[in-house]
């Protein structure tokens, strides 16, 4: 295992396991505050809380309804899961309502976070048997946490090691047995040894109008927004297949209904509304066409680079890989190949142009 710098972490109350209560105050990997009401947070109160609730991703609810429930026939903590898929699908969501299912509570942190083992070992040894622990973005956790995790996901146990050079010493802490759940936009760059330690991977796929519509419906009603069913339709097929856009978009087109309109959100009011906010037939934002414009007109449709694609566009590449080019890649318009990013004939005839021959 990799160097430990900080080490004061508690360690104590841990030992002996389910149940041991520890005093351990929180460390600064500890994002789990941040899922407590009434921090303004907007999207709190849209989260659906149980899996009932929770609209669309037949699939994985499906899935998970299964290990949640062979975990608790066997009276078991359910193996670890991986939630996979672009920014905005509801992995977040999905974790609070898997401890929620279970009536355990969440600790949540994300990669970035966990710097060190020692943020990593701090969060183990304060979760309680049977509790979730959420790591949001956990491709982007550091390498020394990552083997901690290894040991942690299958033996419910860590080595911490405590001091430096030839004086440090292991010790061994045994955890509670737990569910690691993580969240990732890259399950490509997750390691093989990452990979095979969760159960379940749940792959989120982009919503159909249909599902988006039924969100828009359930947030206007929570909002209590008036909206036409012509209108959420419109707003869903414009939302670039996301749940977080979509709501987002409805909170947009009520600012226009309150200040330009009655405040009802009426077909013609969606379509005026998105038209002020940029956002095109297709859902595709300023961004997404800033792509499609660079990739076209300045590199005559490709082969281009992802990097070179971002500096044109003037953002990470980070970004336009795991936010725009996915959904650009589900419409059609981009194509990946070895070379690079290809547009395909859909995006010039999008953007107004004629595709070349060939
Ligand atoms: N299946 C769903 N049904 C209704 N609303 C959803 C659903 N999935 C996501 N949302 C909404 O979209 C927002 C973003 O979801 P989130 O879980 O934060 O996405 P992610 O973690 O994948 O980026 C949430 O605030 C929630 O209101
Ligand atoms: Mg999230």
């Amino acid at each position: 295992m990799g160097d430990i710098e900080r080490t004061e972490f508690n360690v104590g109350g841990t030992g002996g396991g389910a149940g041991a209560s520890s005093a351990a105050a929180p460390s600064n990997a500890d994002l789990s505050a941040r899922l407590q009401p009434g921090d303004g947070d907007a999207e709190l109160s849209l989260r659906p809380k149980s899996l009932g609730e929770f609209i669309g991703q037949p699939k994985v609810r499906g899935q998970l309804d299964l290990v949640l429930g062979g975990a608790r026939t066997r009276g078991v903590v359910p193996d670890h899961v991986l939630l996979a898929g672009p920014p905005g699908l509801g992995k977040t969501t999905m974790a609070m309502i898997i401890a929620q299912e279970l009536g355990t509570s969440l600790r949540m942190t994300s990669g970035p976070a966990l710097e060190r083992a020692g943020d990593l070992a701090a969060m183990l040894s304060n979760l309680m048997e049977g509790d979730v622990l959420f790591i949001d973005e956990i491709h982007r956790m550091a390498r020394p946490a990552e083997e901690m995790l290894y040991m942690a996901m299958e033996d419910f146990r860590i080595d911490v090691i405590v001091g430096k050079g030839p004086g440090a010493t292991s010790i061994p802490i045994e955890l509670p047995p737990f569910t690691l759940v993580a969240a990732t936009t890259r399950a490509g760059m997750l390691t093989g040894p990452l990979r095979d330690r969760f159960g379940f991977t749940a792959q989120m796929e982009f919503y159909d109008t249909a599902d988006l519509t039924d969100v828009i419906t359930r947030a206007a009603r929570i909002l209590g927004v008036d909206i036409a069913g012509d209108a959420a339709a419109e707003i869903a097929s414009r939302s670039r297949g996301t749940p977080r856009i979509a709501n987002r978009l409805l909170r947009r087109v009520r600012d226009y209904a309150d200040v330009r309109a009655d405040g009802r959100i009426s077909l013609d009011v969606a379509r005026a509304a998105l038209l002020v906010f940029d956002v095109d037939g297709l859902g595709l934002d300023r961004l997404d066409r800033a792509v499609l414009d660079s990739l076209i007109r300045t590199h005559g449709g490709g082969p281009v680079g992802v990097n070179t694609l971002a500096v044109a566009v003037g953002e990470e590449p980070t970004t336009v890989e795991e936010v725009c080019e996915p959904y650009l890649v589900r419409a059609g318009m981009v194509a990946r190949t070895s070379r690079g990013r290809v547009a395909t004939p859909a995006a010039w005839r999008h953007l107004g142009l004629e595709p070349p021959v060939g």
